[in-house]
């Protein structure tokens, strides 16, 4: 344990970034500092992206204290004897969005193919995509919820588990973490009556529409995620708490992996002051990880971060070409494997529990938007990961692929009961309707999993764990088929 990062939690948020960065930073290199670490990297990290943006597929990503330069990556490449400095540029930041993300830069560049080993300012990054996938961890849902009436404990580790989950996570090493959205919860002042649980928690920036900052994502992500950050490379798809009109800003400023996409979700000027754009769909992407020579796992990102979950829903018209996306890019080949990673789930079934749910209840997430948006387009696949639903949950509908939902990454849990078995499946408003469920796996727990692959193709073995890294329930994939059981206690 002594060499793995550790994150010692602060008190209070507004005592500085000086503070975060040396709260942040990993164990060994905090006693390095006079050595010549630079405490200057608040994070790094790199993240999966488009073949359009990187022919290794790999972008990283530095955030320093504004004013600082953007440092170089230091990459030793294969078949070189020295290494390479790579430039970074800071990302775009709009002059609507400036005002809640002013205290920091974020600077990116292309990690170059071949790449061996990288860093930045002494704070190494995954260098490279998996070359042969041994194992991935999956989570999701991960922020702090504070918006009043739903409120949890930013300050103790058992009502907001981030920062030990992520822990566990630095302690299995995968080789990539797959993360499913909904990033941010931290979407209004801290309640006076609650202050010792929240109490240094940063508000939204008054007068702007949109509830992420700066100092809110490093409360939020890059504080109780730090030692996860920088330990294997990053796929991300969006959740809806990445909405233009909520964390979309930062989200885009940080984690987006493409050029040119920081204006993504700036504000709009009008009559009316400034308003959020619409939330709409990015491009739809995949990436390749190799598991043998002859065998690959190809994940499809849907970004699902618009539409609705249970009522009629004009979105799904927009939705779809993310999906016929997705199909387009996972034609069947031999040897290749594909996911579809979308945070909002395609098969997720609520409790009728959930605060107001509509009359009549339907169980089925999303179906409106998500099954109208995908129908017919998911024969591609041998597995839907998903999130939004805030607890564990495997569902098998006959005939399509499996649905694993882990949206119990951190967030509040959603109720802990209530969830039958559901007697029919998922209908949108035109009548399209897929079969009842033929299984169905609850775990209303936090949360992460790590996935392995079995010899044979298409075969994996999902252990799902808990906040201290044990395991408590074991699922089967195979044949697009998903089953999950609960371990002995
Ligand atoms: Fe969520
Ligand atoms: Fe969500």
């Amino acid at each position: 344990m002594s060499t793995l990062p550790r994150i010692v939690r602060t008190a209070s948020l507004a005592a500085g970034l000086a503070a975060l960065v040396t709260v942040a930073m990993p164990a060994t290199q905090a006693t390095s500092t006079a050595a010549g670490f630079n405490p200057g990297v608040i994070a790094a990290y790199s993240i999966a992206a488009p073949a359009s943006e990187a022919a290794s597929r790999l972008i990283a990503r530095a955030v320093i204290p504004r004013g600082a330069a953007c440092p170089n990556i230091v990459v030793r490449v294969s078949g070189r004897s020295t290494p390479d400095e790579v430039v970074m540029y800071g990302r775009n930041l709009p002059d609507s969005t400036a005002p809640a993300f002013e205290s920091i830069t974020v600077c990116s560049a292309r990690i170059p193919d071949k790449a061996i080993s990288a860093s930045i300012m002494g704070h190494p990054i995954p260098a490279h995509l998996p070359t042969r996938v041994g194992s991935l961890a999956l989570f999701s849902d991960t922020g702090c919820r504070i918006k009043p009436p739903h409120l949890q404990d930013c300050a103790d580790l058992n009502s907001w588990p981030l920062a030990s989950i992520a822990e566990s996570i630095v302690e299995e090493q995968p080789d990539a973490v797959v993360f499913a959205g909904d990033f941010f919860y931290r979407e209004a002042p801290c309640p006076a009556e609650v202050q010792n649980w929240c109490g240094s928690s940063p508000p939204p920036v008054a007068g702007l529409p949109f509830k992420d900052s700066a100092y809110g994502w490093i409360a939020e992500v890059l504080l109780p995620m730090a030692p996860l950050l920088s330990t294997a490379p990053l796929i991300i798809a969006r959740g809806n708490h990445e909405a233009c009109n909520r964390g979309g800003n930062g989200y885009f400023l940080l984690f987006d992996p493409r050029r040119d996409t920081t204006a993504a979700c700036a504000p709009i000027a009008g009559p009316a002051g400034l308003t959020a754009p619409e939330t709409t769909p990015t491009a739809t992407y995949t990436v390749d990880l190799p598991i043998t020579a002859d065998r690959t796992l190809r994940l499809a990102i849907v970004d699902t971060a618009g539409g609705a979950d249970t009522f009629s829903d004009a979105f799904a018209p927009i939705q779809r070409p993310s999906f016929e996306a997705a199909a387009n890019l996972t034609t069947p080949r031999d040897g290749v494997e594909n996911w579809l990673i979308t945070h909002r789930p395609v098969f997720g079934y609520a409790s009728p529990l959930m605060d107001g749910p509509p009359v009549p209840f339907d169980p089925w997430v999303g179906a409106d938007s998500q099954t109208a948006a995908s129908f017919g387009l998911l024969d591609h696949f041998d597995l839907v990961f998903s999130s939004h639903i805030h607890i564990g949950q495997a569902v098998q509908i006959p005939g399509q692929p499996g649905q694993l939902i882990l949206g119990n990454g951190g967030t509040l849990l959603d109720p802990l009961t209530g969830y039958p078995l559901p007697t029919t499946g998922p209908t949108d408003t035109a009548g399209q309707a897929y079969p009842p469920p033929v299984s169905a796996w609850i775990a209303p727990r936090f949360g992460y999993a790590i996935a392995r692959p079995n010899a044979q193709a298409g075969s994996w073995r999902i252990d799902m764990k808990d906040p201290s890294g044990h395991q408590f329930a074991r699922c089967g994939v195979a044949n697009r088929q998903i089953f999950c059981r609960d371990l002995p206690r």
